[in-house]
């Protein structure tokens, strides 16, 4: 098949084995195995879906050698006892009915493995916790170190009974090996711990008798960070340690190398948001690329096939490692082959992924594709539409969503949506700085509602009466929601705007201004009001800012907008506006507190609008409202409500 993306498509070499194309599944844990870490079904189809979606090689999710003494998590895949080989075989054979390969990434936490879940001092080179604050780790011992390199290979030994192609030992991002590498961790006198050579001698051991036991041609792949990115902090790797690494590891013999890069301290140097430009460190990979003559895989924040390909042009990698966007849409690298890259569902970077896992402590989930992760569980939606007609009002994410769904089980589905584009409340989400991935789903899910031949209805305010010409046999209200605005004394004061219209630029407040409230809107609002050099007040009634919203973007946004030096006050609640600003009640020693401004912004959260949907249902028996139009909540939320509301919908 032609493709204009010759090199992503160019077949490659690891070892003996060749790849079908350039494109590599990236490992990266989903806690969808099963509580005794074997793969789930769950976890099976997860693979197979992406493997259909056409990447060349999958290198699977973290995958524990010790069960003992690394319990990272209740749902880790494992390959600790032989009891996990049947499930796994079940893995490499759904993955290879679609002609991809696939790797098992072999990992030991070491000092980032849980006590609270493997009720033991967890072991490390050195007691150096994994981060400052985090449990001390016991020092291993000689016979800790045999017996978990041995892991290490009878792990490997499963995995190739199992039918993987090859194994990667996880030696990035400060887990065991990792640990032993770095001089901020290993902090060892002995043979294990000093020099380079040293350093190296866990890991190379474990090579050698992996070779010894598997052949010198089964696969060995090895990640490793490529610069740590903490150049302030002593005895952290930097690029000139990782090539060091890198090059000890070729001598090794390895088959290819993995560039992440950051570590236990820098999450964000591996898996970077929504406010890194794409490319920032492809200089990194570079380098290796030029230094080493193993193949080279590496990730760069790769959001669509363009920008993989140029990375291959530019000879920053043979292989371009694709993570996120295999969660957002696992058929990326099928539609780029197919020239559809236009229908490809953008990762917007926004998080989530790495929230539910690190935060919320749940398995994976991805913002802009409701059905990762649920692969299994939900199956194909039924083809029952038979071209029955339904509505659909508001063109956000969730009505989006819910259209696509009900068009691919046959629907004939009309979209009205008020405004001149699709998007909705999207449309608000791209305008802050560093949001402009959000365009580019904007423009995915439009193509693919163009595809689905849905019938889009711009300008189109929708009324039941409208609604009514179609005689639908369902209708999806999806229309959004309203600012909230408080009965409080001046709320109806010329002064007083909401936060959505300072995002769309209506109105652009100068001076002294208020923000009042500092969830996601208020805070992208105030970076927009202190870039344009308003003198800022934030107003939090509890008693920190971003309530809810995940640490890693809260840190970046706060960090950005700091740099303006605003004013914060939490635990303030707003009772009034005057004519020379605002009245505050301090929560704290409810003293009143008053700030002179010129202009209030409110970002209080929405509401769903009233009487709307309630209209509809006056005159329609099968109404279901969806996202915002139900209930506030994110893009993922929203996203989620309408495929769901789709999926399920019985006329
Ligand atoms: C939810 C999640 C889980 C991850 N788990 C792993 C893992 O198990 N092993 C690993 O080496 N990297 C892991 N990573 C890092 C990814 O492999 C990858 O380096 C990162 O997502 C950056 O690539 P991207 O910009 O293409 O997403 C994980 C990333 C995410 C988002």
């Amino acid at each position: 098949m032609e493709t204009k993306f010759t090199k992503l498509f160019e077949k490659g070499k690891i070892g003996r084995l060749q790849v079908k194309n350039r494109a590599v599944q990236v490992p990266m844990g989903t806690d969808f195995a099963n509580h005794d870490g074997t793969a789930s079904m769950r976890m099976i189809r997860y693979y197979e879906e992406r493997a259909k979606g056409g990447v060349g090689l999958i290198i699977n999710e973290y995958t524990g050698v010790d069960n003992v003494d690394s319990v990272p998590t209740n749902y880790m895949y494992s390959l600790a006892e032989d009891r996990h080989i049947a499930a796994a075989e079940q893995l490499t054979e759904a993955v290879h009915r679609h002609g991809a390969l696939i790797f098992a990434q072999l990992h030991h936490g070491g000092a980032t493995s849980n006590p609270l879940l493997s009720g033991r001092t967890s072991i490390a080179p050195s007691d150096i916790p994994a981060s400052p604050g985090k449990p001390v780790p016991r020092p291993m011992t000689k016979e800790d170190i045999e017996r978990v390199q041995q892991k290490f290979v009878d792990a490997a030994v499963r995995a190739k009974k199992a039918g993987y192609d090859g194994i990667e030992l996880h030696g990035a991002h400060s887990y065991l090996i990792g640990q032993f590498f770095s001089p901020y961790y290993n902090k060892r006198t002995d043979e294990y711990g000093g020099s380079l050579d040293n350093r190296m001698r866990f890991i190379d051991e474990i090579i050698d008798r992996i070779r010894a036991e598997l052949g010198p041609n089964y696969p060995i792949s090895v990640r490793i960070c490529g610069d740590e990115f903490t150049h302030d902090i002593p005895d952290t790797l930097n690029l000139d340690d990782g090539l060091a690494i890198g090059k000890h590891l070729e001598g090794k013999g390895i088959d290819v190398i993995n560039i992440s890069n950051g570590s236990g301290l820098n999450g964000n140097a591996n898996c970077d948001s929504y406010s890194y430009t794409p490319g920032w460190k492809k200089h990194v990979a570079k380098a290796f690329k030029e230094q080493l003559s193993i193949p080279v895989i590496a990730t760069n924040t790769i959001k669509n096939p363009a920008f993989a390909e140029q990375l291959l042009e530019e000879g920053v990698c043979d292989f371009v490692g694709l993570g996120r966007s295999q969660f957002a849409d696992p058929m990326f690298v099928k539609k780029a082959r197919e020239g559809r890259e236009d229908e490809i569902r953008t990762c917007i970077g926004c998080m989530v992924c790495r929230e539910r896992l690190l935060v919320h402590r749940n398995s994976l989930a991805c913002a802009v594709n409701p059905r990762m992760g649920r692969e299994y569980i939900l199956g194909e939606p039924k083809k029952d539409g038979d071209g029955r007609p339904v509505a659909v009002v508001g063109g956000g994410p969730g009505g989006m969503q819910a259209a696509l769904v009900l068009a691919e089980r046959g629907f004939k589905v009309t979209l009205f949506e008020k405004g001149d584009v699709l998007g909705g409340t999207l449309n608000l989400a791209d305008k802050p700085p560093h949001k402009n991935l959000i365009q580019d789903l904007i423009n995915a899910l439009t193509r693919q509602l163009e595809v689905a031949g849905v019938d889009v209805r711009l300008n189109a305010d929708a009324t039941p009466e409208m609604v009514k010409e179609l005689s639908p046999v369902g209708v999806f209200v999806a229309s959004g929601a309203d600012p909230i605005r408080p009965n409080m004394p001046g709320i109806d004061s010329p002064k007083v705007v909401s936060a959505e219209s300072v995002v769309r630029g209506e109105v652009s407040p100068k001076g002294r201004v208020a923000v009042i409230g500092t969830g996601m809107t208020g805070l992208e609002t105030s970076e927009i009001l202190a870039e344009a050099g308003c003198e800022l007040t934030m107003v939090e009634m509890l008693d920190s800012v971003g309530p809810g919203i995940f640490a890693v973007i809260l840190n970046e946004l706060m960090g950005r907008i700091n740099a303006y030096s605003p004013k914060i006050l939490t635990s303030h609640r707003l009772m009034s506006i005057t004519a020379d600003g605002i009245e505050l009640k301090n929560l704290e020693d409810s003293s009143d507190v008053s700030i002179p401004v010129d202009c209030v912004v409110l970002a209080l959260g929405v509401t769903p609008r009233k009487g709307f949907v309630e209209s509809f249902e006056a005159v329609f028996d099968n109404v279901y409202a969806i996202g915002d139009a139900r209930k506030g909540g994110r893009i993922y939320d929203t996203m989620l409500d309408g495929y769901n509301a789709g999926y399920s919908f019985e006329p």
